[in-house]
C-alpha cells in the first residue's frame, strides 16, 4: 500500500472530490480526518464505508472557514492517529456570478470557503508538520481556473487563482522544512458543484465537445493523482501545479 501508516485531514471530504480521495487514500492505508458542518449523515456514511474496507476515519464538527476550527482538525489527527502527515485542501464552491452580478456577501463565502479554509489549514498544518519534524505535505485541490479564466464565475476564478500563489509562495517558505506544497488543478469534474450543467443535456453535451478526452473526469481520476502526490514517489515535487484536466484548458475554437 502506498499510503501505509500516514494521517490525512481532507477537508469537504464527505462528498465530490474530496470523498474520492478519502476513499482512493485509505485503501491506500492512510487514517482520514473528515470535517462536517452541515452534513453529519454524509461523514458517518463515509466513515462507515472507509472503516468496513479496513480503514480508519474520524469526523470532527468544523467551519473550515475559521482558523480556529482548523486548528481543532489537525489536533484530531494528531490526537487519534499519533501524527499528522497530509493536509488536503478540498473544500470549494462556486456560485457562477459574472463581476457585475456578485455581491460582498458572496464574494466574501466564496473566498472564506476556497482560499482563507486554505491559508489557515496550511498554516496549521504547517505548524504541526513543523513541530513533529520530518516534513509533510499540503495538497490544494485548485481549478484550471487558477490561471484560466471562466467568466461569469469570477470570484471562484480569484480565489483559484489566490491558491495557485498561496502554494507558489508557501512552498518556498516550507521548502527548507521538508513541507511541500502542491496544487491540483481539475477541469470538469462529475460532482454536485457541476450538477446544473450535468443535469441539462445540452449543457453537458457542449461541455464534453470542449473536452479533448469527451468526458468528465470521475472524482477518482483526481484521487488517483493525490495518492502519487503523497506517495514516496512524488517526493522531489513542490510549489507547482499538476493539471488534471482531460485537455480542457489547452483547447480553442482554431479560428
Ligand atoms: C468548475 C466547473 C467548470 C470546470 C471546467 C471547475 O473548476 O468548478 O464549474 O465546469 O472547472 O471549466
Amino acid at each position: 500500500m502506498l499510503l501505509e501508516g500516514k494521517s490525512v485531514v481532507v477537508t469537504g471530504g464527505n462528498s465530490g472530490i474530496g470523498k474520492g480521495i478519502v476513499l482512493a487514500m485509505a485503501k491506500e492505508g492512510a487514517s482520514v480526518v473528515i470535517d462536517y458542518v452541515a452534513h453529519e449523515d454524509a461523514t458517518d456514511r463515509l466513515i462507515a464505508e472507509v472503516e468496513q474496507a479496513g480503514g480508519r476515519a474520524v469526523g470532527v464538527e468544523a467551519d473550515i472557514t475559521r482558523a480556529d476550527d482548523l486548528h481543532r482538525m489537525m489536533r484530531t489527527a494528531v490526537d487519534s492517529f499519533g501524527r499528522l502527515d497530509v493536509l488536503v485542501n478540498n473544500a470549494g464552491m462556486e456560485t457562477r456570478q459574472s463581476l457585475l452580478d456578485t455581491t460582498e456577501e458572496d464574494y466574501e463565502k466564496v473566498m472564506s470557503v476556497n482560499m482563507k479554509s486554505a491559508f489557515f489549514a496550511s498554516q496549521a498544518a504547517a505548524k504541526q508538520f513543523i513541530e513533529q519534524g520530518g516534513g509533510g505535505l499540503i495538497l490544494n485541490i485548485s481549478s484550471v481556473h487558477e490561471e484560466w479564466p471562466m467568466p461569469g464565475n469570477i470570484a471562484y476564478c480569484v480565489s483559484k487563482g489566490g491558491m495557485r500563489m498561496l502554494t507558489r509562495t508557501a512552498g518556498v517558505e516550507l521548502g527548507p522544512h521538508g513541507v511541500r506544497m502542491v496544487n491540483i488543478a481539475p477541469g470538469a469534474v462529475d460532482t454536485p458543484i457541476n450538477a446544473s450543467t450535468t443535469s441539462n443535456k445540452d449543457l453537458l453535451g457542449k461541455l464534453q465537445d470542449a473536452i479533448p478526452l469527451r468526458k468528465l473526469a470521475d472524482p477518482s481520476d483526481i484521487a488517483d493523482v493525490a495518492v502519487f502526490l503523497a506517495s514516496g514517489r512524488a517526493a522531489y515535487m513542490t510549489s507547482t501545479t499538476v493539471t488534471v484536466d482531460g485537455g480542457i484548458s489547452q483547447g480553442s475554437v482554431g479560428l
